[in-house]
């Protein structure tokens, strides 16, 4: 991985500017920041990681704590997640990833969720999950984009109902095509 001139840390303020223009250069026909926005809005129960190059905003992961009614602790999603396409390809994702879930693995988070492509986050150590399900019934075709993974550490627990989540969430077009 050349990652070795980007620094991962947490973001803060001062990164709005930084994170709508990665926003836009990653996902030109996809406007995530009022999400992004919305998410760093809650008082608590977001952890939103920045990796920056040079002074700049080369990448931004961010998890949404939740809970599944009955389960033993917290929860998490991942969303969004970006990379400057200029940076790609790089190993950015993937620090910006590990670097979440050794934070969450600290918080007592048991299983991090994510609905995307299983051709990238299989590669991060995420398997299509089926006993805990998202928000909304999702199309058929989407199954194996709905995933999870156990933070570093942590024990698999048998975990199983629907997924709750904060406000932002809420949006069912956010978990449809
Ligand atoms: C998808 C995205 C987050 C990947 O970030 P990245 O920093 O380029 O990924 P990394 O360099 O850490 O790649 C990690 C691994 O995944 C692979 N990979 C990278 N992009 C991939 C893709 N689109 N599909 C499949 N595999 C991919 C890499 O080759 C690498 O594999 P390896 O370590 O086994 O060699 C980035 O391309 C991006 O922001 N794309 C635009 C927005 C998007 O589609 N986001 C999806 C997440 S919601």
């Amino acid at each position: 991985m050349r990652t070795s001139d980007v620094v991962v840390r947490r973001s803060d303020g001062g990164d709005r500017v930084g994170l709508d223009l990665l926003y836009r250069d990653a996902f030109p026909n996809e406007p995530l920041m009022p999400l992004v926005e919305a998410l760093l809005d809650l008082a608590e129960g977001v952890t939103s990681l920045v990796a920056v190059r040079d002074g700049c905003v080369v990448g931004h992961v961010m998890f949404t704590r939740g809970r599944v009614a009955g389960s033993d602790g917290p929860l998490a999603l991942l969303g969004p997640l970006a990379v400057a396409p200029s940076a790609q390809r790089t190993g950015i994702g993937r620090a910006l990833v590990a670097a979440g879930l050794s934070q969450l693995a600290r918080c007592g988070v048991l299983r991090v969720l994510v609905l995307g492509d299983p051709a990238y986050y299989g590669r991060l150590g995420f398997v299509t999950e089926t006993d805990i399900r998202p928000l909304y019934e999702l199309p058929l075709d989407w199954g194996p984009a709905w995933q999870s993974t156990t933070p570093p550490g942590v024990g698999t627990l048998a975990i199983r109902g629907r997924l709750e989540l904060p406000a932002p969430w809420l949006d069912k077009a956010l978990w449809s095509p």
